[in-house]
């Protein structure tokens, strides 16, 4: 039997477990032979003492070794994943999987659902009518191998020791924990069998961990594990202090994504997209230079490859392809009205955490995990921080249910974008972090 009452002690006091302890534990865990309450003292220990890099080692390869991988075997072609820490407005992953698939690299994608006030890939794949995102890992591998991609949710074969503790993490108070949100995000990314990861850190108020200095340390913590894997692994700090790009909401991202695709998004947006696909390029070495990697990923979308391929792997998937050239029939809001400023003057902020709420208020998010998401409402918002504007500028355009939805979602606009004399917003990349350390974004 484990001494697990010792064990939690150790930890509380400041020392480290073995790594054979952390992979006896994580296995009884999975057996049920761990009661939560024991667990969750554990995390509480972790969540205040940290842990030791060797313990940090053993805890993700448990819970990694506790499921199945994607195995694509003795299969070449390098596979590289991008992985965002959590935005609003945030869908690159829907520009840069075709466009970096484009170039020879395959990218299998397990990406997750809408979290607190951030909005999830997956929400947004399920807008397209039809698409399916439950794929089997068998299936998985396959896509990936006969496309060049795939975008899928987390199955039960995958870190179930993850999705137990997550679970349980989620509701004790012990998420913030940059140890264990590092072993939890990196062992599903390894589970993917990549070569390569893209980190996409947002940092600002609308970032889960709102500390510059401590998103550094989680990007190099996930790194550094991503690396002693032999996943050659390098992040990106991205501003989340206002919502990337204009939609907010599953399927004006869609609609934005295609709109990206065909070479007319929004220039931040376009901008974070092409860094990021730059990088998982270098990573995959299949580029060795940030020009000529860029030229090629504009290549793939002047071409309308990226927006070809996208469309393919929407019909592998079950969904309607069609949707690409006629928007009309992705899920549209009944109610449309514009937000317009109410007087003079520069906008200082458009906190993200509220967009977000409000966009949860309008039924494009969830409160509880079992709520089903109306994929058609959102909020469009072409203003950014520093634009100055005049009285009667559309500042955003509300897509709602009801006229009483978009009532509150004009209130919440009120409160949220803020008018005022001076903005100083983040700038949109800030840093880059790799195994040899941090450089600022030129
Ligand atoms: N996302 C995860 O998958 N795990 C965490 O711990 C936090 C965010």
């Amino acid at each position: 039997m484990l001494p697990i009452p010792r064990l939690i002690e150790r930890k509380r006091d400041g020392l480290a477990l073995e790594a054979a302890e952390w992979r006896a534990l994580i296995e009884a865990y999975v057996a049920g032979e761990v009661p939560d309450y024991q667990m969750s003292a554990l995390a509480m220990a972790v969540v205040w003492r940290g842990l030791e890099p060797s313990e940090l080692a053993a805890l993700t390869e448990s819970m990694l070794e506790s499921g199945a991988s994607l195995d694509f075997g003795r299969w070449k072609t390098p596979r590289v994943d991008k992985h965002s820490i959590g935005g609003v407005g945030d869908k690159t992953s829907l520009l840069l999987a075709p466009m970096v698939a484009c170039c020879g690299v395959a990218v299998p994608m397990i990406s997750g659902r809408g979290l607190g006030h951030t909005g999830g890939t997956l929400d947004k794949l399920e807008a397209i009518p039809g698409f399916n995102v439950r794929l089997s890992l068998d299936q998985a591998v396959e896509q990936v191998k006969q496309l060049g991609l795939v975008m899928l949710g987390q199955t039960p074969e995958i870190c179930p020791a993850d999705r137990k503790l997550y679970a349980l993490r989620d509701v004790t108070g012990t998420v913030e924990s940059i140890p264990l949100i590092s072993a939890s995000i990196m062992s599903k990314k390894l589970a993917e069998g990549l070569t390569g990861l893209v980190l996409d850190i947002k940092t600002g108020s609308g970032a889960f961990i709102t500390d510059p200095a401590q998103s550094l340390v989680l990007a190099r913590t996930m790194i550094g594990i991503g690396e002693a894997h032999g996943c050659r692994s390098v992040a990106l700090l991205t501003a989340m202090d206002r919502p990337l790009g204009q939609a907010c909401g599953n399927a004006l991202e869609v609609i934005e994504s295609l709109d990206g695709l065909k070479g007319e998004g929004p220039a931040d947006l376009m901008e974070v997209t092409y860094a990021l696909a730059v990088e998982m390029l270098l990573v995959a070495g299949v580029e060795q230079e940030r020009p000529a990697a860029r030229a090629r990923l504009e290549e793939t979308v002047k071409s309308g490859a990226a927006l070809q391929l996208f469309s393919k792997m929407i019909a592998a998937q079950g969904g309607d392809p069609h949707v690409v050239d006629d928007y009309a029939r992705l899920p549209r809001a009944p109610v449309i009205v514009d937000y317009k400023a109410s007087r003079e003057g520069v906008i200082v902020e458009i906190p993200p955490r509220k967009i977000g709420h409000a966009i949860i208020a309008l039924g494009g998010g969830r409160s509880r995990t079992d709520d089903v998401i109306d994929p058609s409402v959102g909020l469009l918002i072409p203003a950014k921080p520093g634009d100055r504007v005049r009285r009667g500028d559309v500042l955003a355009v509300i897509h709602a249910r009801s006229a009483a939805d978009a009532a509150k979602a004009r209130e919440a606009l009120e409160e949220a974008i803020v008018l005022g004399k001076l903005a100083t917003p983040r700038p949109l990349i800030s840093e880059r972090v790799t195994a040899a350390g941090v450089e600022a974004w030129s």
